[in-house]
């Protein structure tokens, strides 16, 4: 996720006060640096800075790569600053890119978190300007230089009102401009926080990035543009200056990087309604029922496509057995899915005729990258969706579709399976459009069922305490049995690979209906059965397995469509109702039942044991 700091206050030379809320003897650049430095948690590829001098005007510094790497102008008379640590969303990670994105003069800098849906529209409506990198971000400085120039008696605060009203998305920006003394912020959908300073005055993300200043944070609410000066600040939403108040955080740094959660896992899970909304951000199109995922195939490609195979490991290939169901529903195409480290180009396929989707979060995974090695050395068609721009597997396929979901730290994976699935079930959809196969009508109930992906995942996050409270009944089960069916399997085998992997207890996810083939052997009053019993999971007939197994004294936990009840739950959670993707939501109860359970017993949740974030060996 990308990260923002701004300061204020020209930086300190010892002879003022000295104090922590000025940044105690350092200058303009050192400050944003080290605000740099301090969001280098949450995952950049770029990084750069703009500072802004009494007379000695804007001057901007910025390259891919590491933060170290990035060497700060020497700017004495600096008086604020703005700095971003970038992960890409539109273009490679390339110095170009990188923020601080300036217009065409080099008087106007702005850096931006966040996505800009229509900067396709407004770029063309730019074209008088020099625009230098592929990002949604550059059309901001230079909508802004139209302000300027169209209303010379305008000031910086006033432009980004304006051009505020032309952005759609949801984003955080931060303007500076030559000879204006002010730092002015936007907010709409992506965060925002002040910090307030003695004499100083900070914006970030997240209060991480200057919270060795400052503990006094003021945080912007969507619609809110502020002016930021050294003596305090002048917010305004709807044309009214508003007071947001002030709080005092009581965070150390260490949990302040995780949003005041105990750990990243939890935080990720609970950013996954931001992660589905950037996911799908200017993607579709609700009046026509198509999709713009950026995939291009040949002429005549999809219409002749015999199979889709999907390769992928882990939590990535289980986002890969939902999505193979998606794909022959909406796309009417033959769809298999491939643990990535078994895959071989069958014998008797076409290869000109298949497309081979690898599912790999990090972009990095040896086996997957295998599997796609064989894929092309087959002469199949490759698309990868991936969270990572830049990766290996972007270098290596005929496409990419990226997911958003923002970088992952915890080793656990949860808010990339939600936005690897809503990424493969608009793929789905618009390999669906373009074959034929799916109605504008059918399509236009699938693309809403996605649009309610956030709120509905949002409801659930909601239901937190339910879950943590069946987490501290069952903790000391002996083991815990997943089931569900059609799109509950991949949930359920999900669900127990997140628990087994942070709790260490042994648990097991299959189809419900193979519950009286074996397992069903297992089954006691110490081994709760956890079950899918929503829309798109064939709820009835997987609730018959679960009475086979309550009859053997297991306990039952379900996830239940919100329009429906089975009485005889021990625990039921409520999902609400978005059609086929309510498997996906019911997977966000079971992210917090594993949470909680490791939780409850102490282990390491980030970290597991023997186990690593992205797997580079074969
Ligand atoms: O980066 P990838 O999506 O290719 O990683 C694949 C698996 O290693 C990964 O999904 C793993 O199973 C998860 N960490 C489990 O939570």
């Amino acid at each position: 996720m990308c990260g923002i700091i701004g300061y204020v206050g020209g930086g300190t030379d010892g002879d003022k006060d000295g104090t922590a809320s000025d940044g105690g003897g350092e200058t303009v650049g050192d400050i944003v640096h080290r605000g740099l430095t301090n969001l280098e948690y949450r995952g950049y590829d770029s990084a750069g800075v703009a500072l802004v001098g009494a007379t000695s005007g804007l001057t901007v510094a910025k390259r891919s790569g590491e933060v170290d790497a990035l060497t700060v102008p020497d700017v004495p008379d600096a008086t604020h600053g703005v700095g971003h640590t970038r992960w890409s969303t539109h273009g490679p990670p390339t110095d170009a890119n990188a923020h601080p994105h300036t217009d065409c003069v080099g008087d106007v800098a702005v850096v931006h978190n966040g996505i800009v849906e229509n900067y396709e529209t407004l770029k063309r409506e730019l074209s008088a300007h020099e625009c230098t990198s592929d990002t949604d971000t550059e059309v901001i400085p230079h909508l802004i230089e139209d302000e300027l120039v169209a209303d010379p008696d305008a000031d910086l605060l006033a432009a980004v009102q304006r051009v505020e009203d032309r952005l759609e998305g949801s984003y955080a920006i931060c303007a500076v401009r030559e000879g204006d003394d002010q730092i002015v912020v936007a907010r709409r959908g992506s965060p925002l926080v002040l910090g307030r300073g003695a004499d100083a005055t900070f914006v970030a993300s997240d209060v991480t990035a200057f919270l060795e200043h400052t503990r006094d944070v003021t945080y912007l609410e969507d619609g809110d543009v502020a002016a930021l000066s050294a003596d305090g600040v002048a917010i305004v939403a709807d044309g009214e200056v508003v007071d947001r108040g002030t709080e005092t955080v009581t965070w150390e740094a260490d949990a302040a990087e995780k949003g005041g959660y105990d750990h990243y896992m939890r935080k990720e899970i609970h950013e996954q309604p931001e992660a589905l909304r950037q996911t799908l951000a200017g993607r579709l199109d609700t009046t026509s029922g198509d999709v713009d995922l950026d995939v291009s195939f040949p002429p005549g490609f999809l219409a002749d496509v015999e199979e889709i195979q999907i390769v992928a490991c882990g939590t990535s290939n289980y986002a890969g057995r939902y999505a193979a169901q998606l794909f022959e529903e909406l796309s009417g195409v033959r769809a298999t899915v491939e643990i990535a480290s078994e895959y071989a180009f069958g014998a008797g396929r076409s290869p000109d005729r298949t497309l081979v989707v690898a599912v790999t979060q990090s972009g990095e995974t040896a086996d997957t990258l295998g599997a796609v090695r064989r894929a092309n050395a087959a002469g199949a068609r490759t698309v990868a969706v991936t969270n990572t721009l830049g990766s290996t597997v972007t270098r290596e396929v005929d496409n990419t579709a990226f997911i958003r979901a923002g970088p992952e730290i915890g080793v656990a994976a949860t808010k990339t399976f939600a936005s690897q699935v809503a990424t493969l079930a608009m793929l789905a959809v618009a390999v669906g459009r373009d074959r034929g196969a799916l109605g504008a009508a059918a399509a236009r109930s699938v693309l809403a069922d996605l649009q309610g992906l956030p709120g509905a995942v949002q409801q659930v996050l909601d239901e937190e305490p339910q879950v943590r409270e069946a987490a501290q009944e069952y903790q000391d089960s002996e083991a815990f049995f997943f089931v569900g069916r059609a799109l509950g399997v991949p949930v359920a085998l999900e669900g127990a690979l997140k628990l087994k992997e942070i709790s260490y207890d042994h648990a097991e996810g299959f189809a419900a209906g193979e519950l009286k083939h074996g397992p069903l052997a297992l089954v006691t009053p110490a081994t709760p059965v956890v079950a899918v019993l929503t829309a798109g999971a064939r709820a009835d007939e997987t609730m018959n397995n679960v009475t086979e197994a309550q009859t053997r004294g297991a306990p039952a936990l379900g996830c239940v469509s919100a329009d429906d009840e089975y009485d005889t739950l021990d625990v039921s959670f409520d999902v609400p109702e978005v059609g086929v993707l309510e498997p996906l939501v019911a997977n966000v109860y079971l992210q917090l039942f594993a949470y909680h359970v490791a939780n409850e017993k102490g282990r390491p949740i980030d970290k597991p044991r023997n186990l690593a974030k992205s797997v580079t060996v074969e």
